[in-house]
């Protein structure tokens, strides 16, 4: 309208630009006046685009062939060209959409603008008539469900400016060539796809001239730096830079350096970085923000970090840096003392005080000091560090008390973290604090116990963690407020609550104010919390670690327990639940550890387990009354790692298909950490959120394995009914370290070759009614280090060897007619025919056996944890590949994206930035 409405040369303009744009389109107007509207063609490609989606929220209500939606140009994300009337414009981001990418949209061929990310849009490869939209300049299809090779014809977008594909489901890339056709472009983010077998990434990156954005985070990316460097190298100038989580090293930094110029945004966390940090880091005086955390850097801070007067964030998060706090701020002070924002050192080796020089920092919002060797006391903050918002000094060697007073001007702390130091509390009970936090980790303070009533005053908090202080007092009742109005303990929207290892009495149901779709992770094991199982859980739909273990909790597990689909642990041990698994559990098909194991459960096994659960790893069903035979299906756990049925009322024969518990036999890492990764747009960040544990008896006594609960494989049949013979495929369970089959009336033989079970270390078959020779592979068992025989009917020599000659002769009492060493010096066969080595040997050897039980248990502690021991050496280890199997869960109230990926699940969040890094940065 406000075209047309000018004068003739404009008009002119326009139509020759029509002609040339689109000749088969015309005026095809409705629009009179009103200006030009949609085109026919592009309506109907647009009508069968939305027909390929899955549109549940029905965000597309506006798109329709009724007469009064006939307007495409005004529907939800689209817009045209006034001067055309074509489709420019489309943009769908973040609307919840899913199904398929209809080709249909690709006929939309003067769209300039494309933007679908943050939906679920899957397709099994994206399809080549994208290459027609060649006025494209923005592309945005990151965070769905593509999948397939990138399309080479992507090359043919030459207008593009923007290219975002991260985290789709891509497959690996293996020729990236296309990319040196995009000469315009200037922002490319190719996050989450593999491009390990692209080893020209780095030339083909410094052919485009124009590239100020380079986002190839959790790629894969091997340094492969060209010697020497393209000459043209310095052509581009890079402003942001992400590579996070690849596989880069030091030499790396050869090219990096040539963007010491142009650089204000670096993020290089998550390699394999070594060294001291490099000097010419100072020079990159227009740098504001610097990652370079969970790297393998040694070594202090360097000077020149002062001469970057830009620098407002800097982590160096998870490293092996060290030296003095006070000398580290030495270095950093100079031209940024005075806008420097956030320091994050998480996870090092520094040491001393929190320095007065802090004072020198007047804008610091983020001091994130946790999990290193500071000590001292606290500084009292009043009147200082007034724009502080987060403040993490947990796993320190603080001591002295913390008062009203060091928080009197913090008002605006969100983030609080104090956990595991050697603080006092001094705080009144009608204290109100002037902050609202929304993460506070106060684990392990000695807060009880008393519950501390100023939480009460934090309404919207989404982490809590008061795990282990002693506090014995019941969840408070949410009507009865000191305060005013009803603020309830648990906010609605919380999302993860840990109260573990306290005395907390009183209802479970006291949890039901929380309601938020959020909700992910809940422990309040060990408590003395009562109740059944509430009805309100129903509604915690994104669920993923529920720990009610160590309670006093009843009844039946509810049916509603097959919509907590996330659910990934379940841990209901130690209390009085009663009834059968119900068979809705089997909808929480992510399940990996299942610890039901002392409470009153009755019925049969349930055999879907096998074919339902089929991620389940960890299967603790042990001290319930359980009745019948063992399924077969079960054998279809191929995850399996730990599976314990111990005392029960099981019987029949143990399955004979064992060996298709795969994960018993092969060496192979199957545990998903509950593992978190953050991008933060700008930042990555991984955390532990939560670490299972086990309690599993080794050798009479029950030991908490948790790190080291992932390399732990055993079967416990003990204390059963089971009859039948030990099937002789056991053999093949090679890694299975710890096997109890005692306490059933099994028959027959031990499987010759047991000998191949090379891992071994624990193996009781004792009371049982095993009979026959041992077989002298046992003898090859030489990682065993606990061994019980006793009180079957075995015969004959004990295999001689290096091995079995070192267990106390407890190991092979109570049979009728073993001999050998240890048990006696000799066979008959070896000397008198006739002398038994039955009973009399036995009955002499008590005494002779006593001798030798201190020296044997000691050996037995030692041998398996010290094995552990050996094998762990970080917790990080396991961790190095994401999936990228999304989910999302928008909030509102947006202000920058994080993207938070839960490695096991694959679940992404979107959620306001620097609420939910505070969870990570205790
Ligand atoms: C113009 O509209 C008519 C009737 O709606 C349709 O048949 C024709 O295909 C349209 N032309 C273009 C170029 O879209
Ligand atoms: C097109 O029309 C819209 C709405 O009438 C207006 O806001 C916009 O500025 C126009 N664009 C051009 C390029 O004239
Ligand atoms: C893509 O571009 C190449 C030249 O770069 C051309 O030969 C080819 O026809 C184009 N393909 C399509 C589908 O446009
Ligand atoms: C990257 O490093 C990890 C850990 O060191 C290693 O397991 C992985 O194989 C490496 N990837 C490639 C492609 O080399
Ligand atoms: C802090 O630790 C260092 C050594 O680790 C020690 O020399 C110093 O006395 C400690 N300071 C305080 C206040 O405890
Ligand atoms: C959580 O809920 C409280 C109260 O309902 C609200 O003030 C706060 O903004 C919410 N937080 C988030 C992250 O949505
Ligand atoms: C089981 O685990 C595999 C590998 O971790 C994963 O790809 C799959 O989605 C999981 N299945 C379920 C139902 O969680």
């Amino acid at each position: 309208m406000m075209f047309f409405g000018r004068g003739s040369p404009q008009l002119v303009c326009a139509l020759v630009i029509l002609l040339h744009a689109g000749g088969a389109v015309g005026f095809n107007s409705t629009s009179g006046a009103a200006g030009v509207r949609c085109i026919e063609r592009e309506r109907q490609a647009l009508l069968m685009f939305k027909q390929s989606l899955v549109d549940e929220q029905d965000v597309l209500s506006t798109w329709g062939s009724e007469e009064r939606r006939k307007d495409c140009c005004s529907w939800t994300g689209v817009k045209c060209s006034n001067r055309t009337g074509h489709v420019i414009w489309l943009d769908l981001h973040d609307k919840s959409l899913s199904g398929t990418l209809s080709p249909s949209l690709f006929k939309l061929q003067y769209l300039t603008y494309l933007n679908l990310s943050w939906n679920d849009i899957g397709s099994i490869r994206i399809p080549e008539s994208i290459s027609s939209l060649k006025q494209l300049k923005y592309l945005d299809l990151s965070v769905n469900r593509l999948s397939g090779s990138l399309p080479i014809l992507l090359g043919n977008l030459t207008s593009l400016r923007f290219l975002d594909l991260s985290f789709n489901k891509f497959y690996s890339v293996e020729n990236l060539e296309w990319l040196s056709h995009l000469s315009l472009l200037k922002y490319l983010d190719l996050s989450g796809i593999d491009l390990s077998k692209v080893n020209n990434w780095l030339q083909l990156v410094n052919k485009l001239p124009h590239l100020t954005n380079l986002r190839l985070n959790s790629c894969n990316l091997l340094d492969v730096i060209p010697q020497p460097l393209p000459m043209n190298n310095s052509s581009i100038s890079l402003a942001v830079l992400e590579l996070y989580d690849n596989n880069l090293t030091a030499t790396m930094f050869q090219w990096l350096f040539n963007f010491s110029n142009s650089l204000v945004h670096l993020g290089l966390s998550y390699n394999q970085l070594q060294g001291l940090i490099p000097e010419a880091f100072g020079n990159m005086i227009f740098l504001e923000e610097l990652y370079l955390s969970d790297n393998q850097f040694e070594g202090g801070i360097q000077k020149s970090f002062g001469n970057m007067c830009k620098l407002r964030l800097l982590d160096l998060s998870s490293n092996n840096l060290k030296g003095m706090l006070p000398d580290f701020l030495g270095n950093l002070s100079g031209c940024l003392e005075l806008t420097f924002e956030s320091l994050y050192i998480r996870n090092n080796k520094f040491m001393g005080p929190l320095p007065n020089a802090i004072r020198n920092f007047p804008s610091l919002k983020v001091l994130s000091l946790s999990y290193n060797r500071l000590n001292g006391t606290v500084p009292n903050w009043s009147g200082l560090l007034s724009e502080l918002e987060e403040f993490y000094i947990s796993g320190n060697s603080f001591n002295g008390v913390i008062t009203e007073a060091h928080f009197s001007k913090l008002s605006k702390l969100k983030g609080l973290s104090l956990s595991s130091n050697f603080l006092s509390f001094n705080i009144s009970l009608d204290w109100i604090p002037p902050f609202q936090l929304d993460g506070i980790y106060l684990s392990s303070c000695k807060l009880g116990p008393k519950f501390p009533k100023w939480l009460q005053t934090q309404g919207s908090f989404l982490y809590l963690d008061l795990s282990s202080n002693e506090i014995s007092d019941t969840i408070p009742d949410l009507s009865q407020n000191k305060l005013e109005g009803p603020l309830p303990l648990f906010p609605a929207n919380s999302t993860s609550l840990s109260l573990s290892n306290n005395g907390f009495s009183g209802k479970i149901s006291s949890l039901c104010s929380i309601t938020g779709n959020m909700f992910a992770l809940l422990d309040i094991s060990f408590n003395q919390l009562s109740g059944e199982l509430p009805d309100c859980m129903a509604s915690w739909s994104k669920l993923e670690i529920l720990n009610l273990g160590h309670n006093h909790l009843f009844g039946k597990i509810p049916i509603f327990i097959g919509s907590l689909k996330m659910l990934e642990t379940l841990v209901l041990r130690n209390n009085s639940f009663s009834g059968e698994i119900p068979w809705s559990l089997g909808d929480c098909n992510h399940l990996q550890f299942v610890d039901m194991s002392h409470n009153n459960f009755s019925g049969p096994l349930p055999g879907w387990i096998g074919e339902r659960l089929v991620n389940l790893t960890y299967l603790l069903l042990g001290s319930n009354n359980f009745y019948g035979d063992i399924p077969l299906r079960l054998c279809q756990l191929t995850k399996i790692m730990v599976l314990d049925f111990s005392n029960n009322t099981l019987c029949g024969n143990i399955p004979w298909c064992i060996d298709n518990m795969t994960a018993l036999t092969k060496k192979e890492n199957l545990v998903d950490d509950h593992w978190y990764v953050l991008y933060l747009g700008n930042n990555v960040r991984r955390g532990a959120a939560y670490v299972d544990k086990a309690y599993i008896v080794w050798k009479g006594t029950e030991y908490e394995f948790a790190e080291n609960l992932k390399i732990l494989r055993l079967i416990d049949l003990s204390s059963n009914n089971l009859t039948g013979e030990i099937p002789q495929q056991i053999w093949s369970l090679f890694e299975l370290v710890q096997l109890n089959l005692s306490r059933n009336q099994l028959t027959g033989r031990i499987p010759a070759d047991i000998g191949q079970m090379r891992s071994l270390e624990s193996l009781d078959l004792s009371r049982n009614q095993l009979s026959g020779r041992l077989p002298s592979s046992m003898s090859q068992l030489s990682f065993l280090s606990a061994l019980n025989l006793s009180n079957n009917n075995f015969y004959g020599r004990i295999p001689l060897g290096t091995q079995l000659q070192t267990f106390s002769p407890y190991a092979f009492a109570g049979n009728s007619a073993l001999c050998g060493p240890p048990l006696t010096p000799t066979c008959p066969e070896d000397e008198k025919p006739s002398a038994g080595c039955g009973r009399d040997i036995q009955d002499d050897g008590d005494e002779f056996w006593k001798g030798f039980k201190p020296s044997m248990e000691l050996g037995m502690a030692f041998g398996f944890l010290g094995v552990l021991a050996l094998k762990l050496d970080h917790p990080w280890k396991h961790v190095c590949i994401l999936l990228f199997n999304y989910m999302k869960i928008p909030l509102n109230n947006l202000k920058g994206y994080l993207y938070l990926i839960v490695a096991a699940l694959g679940l992404v969040v979107t959620v306001n930035a620097t609420r939910l890094r505070r969870k990570f940065r205790f």
